[in-house]
C-alpha cells in the first residue's frame, strides 16, 4: 500500500505543471491571487511574451515587487516556454529544452551553416541531436522567423 502511494506520488510529481524550483513560491504568491495558476498551465510562450503578459497584470491590479516580477518572468520563461529554434542562443536552447550543451551548440552550428531550420523534420537531420527528446517537447519549439 505504501509502495503504491509512493508510486502515485512520484507520478504526480513528475507531471506537476509547476515544478518545485526557485520562483515557484513567488509565482504562487503573486499570480495565485486573482485567477489561480490553472489558467497558465497549458500556455507555452516566449520570454518576451511572458514579460508582456506579466507586466499587463500590473494594470489589472497585481501587487508585486520588481524583483518578484523578474522571478516570475524567469520561472515562466523556463518552465512554460516556447522558443524559436532559429533565434535562440545555444545556452537558451540547452536550458529551455533541457538538452546537453554540445547538442544545443551543434544545432546552432547547423543553423549557421545551412540557414534557418524550416520545420521539425529538418531538425531531425541535425547531426548528434536527440530528436526523440525534442519530439516530446514539440509544443515548446517554434521555427518561423515571423513568430516572434
Ligand atoms: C490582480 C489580479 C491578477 C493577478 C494578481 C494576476 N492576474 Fe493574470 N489576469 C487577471 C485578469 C483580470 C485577467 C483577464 C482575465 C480574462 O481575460 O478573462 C488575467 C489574465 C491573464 C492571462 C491571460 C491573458 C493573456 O495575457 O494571455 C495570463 C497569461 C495571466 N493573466 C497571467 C498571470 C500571471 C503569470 C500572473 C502572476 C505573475 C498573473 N496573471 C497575476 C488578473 C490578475
Amino acid at each position: 500500500m505504501l509502495g503504491l502511494l509512493a508510486i502515485l506520488f512520484m507520478a504526480a510529481a513528475a507531471a506537476a505543471p509547476y515544478p518545485d524550483r526557485p520562483g515557484k513560491k513567488t509565482v504562487e504568491k503573486i499570480c495565485g491571487a486573482c485567477h489561480g495558476l490553472k489558467l497558465m498551465e497549458p500556455m507555452r510562450r516566449t520570454r518576451a511574451a511572458w514579460q508582456t503578459s506579466i507586466d499587463d497584470m500590473l494594470t489589472r491590479g497585481m501587487k508585486a515587487e520588481e524583483s518578484e516580477i523578474e522571478e516570475a518572468v524567469n520561472y515562466f520563461a523556463r518552465y512554460f516556454s516556447r522558443l524559436n529554434i532559429n533565434k535562440a542562443t545555444a545556452a537558451e536552447i540547452a536550458d529551455v529544452l533541457d538538452l546537453p550543451a554540445p547538442q544545443a551548440e551543434a544545432l546552432v552550428r547547423y543553423r549557421e551553416k545551412n540557414g534557418p531550420i524550416p520545420n521539425y523534420d529538418a531538425l531531425e537531420k541535425v547531426p548528434g541531436l536527440d530528436a526523440k527528446k525534442l519530439s516530446e517537447q514539440r509544443d515548446r519549439i517554434a521555427f518561423r522567423q515571423a513568430a516572434f
